[in-house]
């Protein structure tokens, strides 16, 4: 059974759809990437799929014994995210809350884990300073650091490299892709990146006008370089 089953999902806002009948799912292992134009309603259906914005029609089911807690996500960007007067381990650390369950201080145990998350995004040498007085590329891997502890099953990623250097773009996904195969956390992002998403990925959604769920191959055999555009499908 796949973890989660989209099921003739409408997602939208006070009962008007932004993206209709949906249907897809995502096993454990799998590397879903979600493309689509700008507005086509990716991070809503990603907030939808969490619980935090109701469907207007249809049904998010989780399955293989999947729990709501055993998901993390690294939401989209904004302004206002990047004003935390609080210190980078903090915010790292802060990905452990999960696995707290009540428990006012954090374990041994989770203090690593948030050790190991810096270090694997390298921004241990950071971990003293104030977040907001960080650059956006090296907000956005506190950002993945502290979704690196939270999960523990899927990894819901929307944009992760937005804002980041090609370098630093290039070692985001390779973390990530290390995940995947090596921690076999499911893994599902959102990009704008066609290239990086054929590369990495082992299906495609793409949503707007035109939407297909499938396969990588199924994908590439459907839509050729040839009618493919960053972004969306001709
Ligand atoms: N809180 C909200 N209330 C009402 N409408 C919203 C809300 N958030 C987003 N929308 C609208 O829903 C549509 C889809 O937005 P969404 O943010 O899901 O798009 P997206 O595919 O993630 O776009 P992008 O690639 O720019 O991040 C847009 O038309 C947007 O204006
Ligand atoms: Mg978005």
């Amino acid at each position: 059974m796949a973890q989660l089953m989209c099921e003739g999902l409408c997602v939208g806002y006070d009962g008007k759809a932004v993206l209709k009948d949906l249907n897809f799912e995502v096993a454990a292992g799998d590397y879903l990437c979600i493309v689509g134009a700008n507005g086509s309603g990716k991070s809503t259906l990603m907030k939808t799929i969490l619980g935090l914005q109701p469907p207007v029609s249809g049904s998010v089911i989780m399955g293989d014994g999947l729990q709501r807690k055993e998901i993390s996500y690294l939401p989209q960007q904004t302004a206002v995210q990047t004003d935390f007067p609080a210190s980078v381990r903090e915010i790292v650390l802060s990905g452990c809350q999960g696995r707290c369950e009540g428990r006012p201080f954090y374990t041994r145990r989770e203090k690593q884990l948030a050790l190991e998350s810096m270090e694997k995004m390298q921004i241990s040498l950071l971990s003293k300073r104030c977040y907001r007085t960080l650059s956006g590329g090296q907000q956005q891997r506190v950002l993945l650091a502290r979704a690196l502890c939270a999960a523990r099953k899927i990894l819901l990623l929307d944009e992760p490299v937005s804002g980041l250097d090609p370098t630093a773009a290039a070692e985001m996904y390779s973390i990530v892709q290390k995940l995947n195969d090596r921690d076999g956390i499911t893994v599902v992002m959102i990009s704008h990146d066609i290239s990086a998403a054929l590369q990495y990925a082992s299906h495609i959604l793409h949503i707007g006008e035109t939407t297909f769920f499938g396969t990588k191959a199924a994908y590439q055999a459907e839509f050729p370089p040839i009618w493919r555009k960053e972004g969306e499908v001709q």
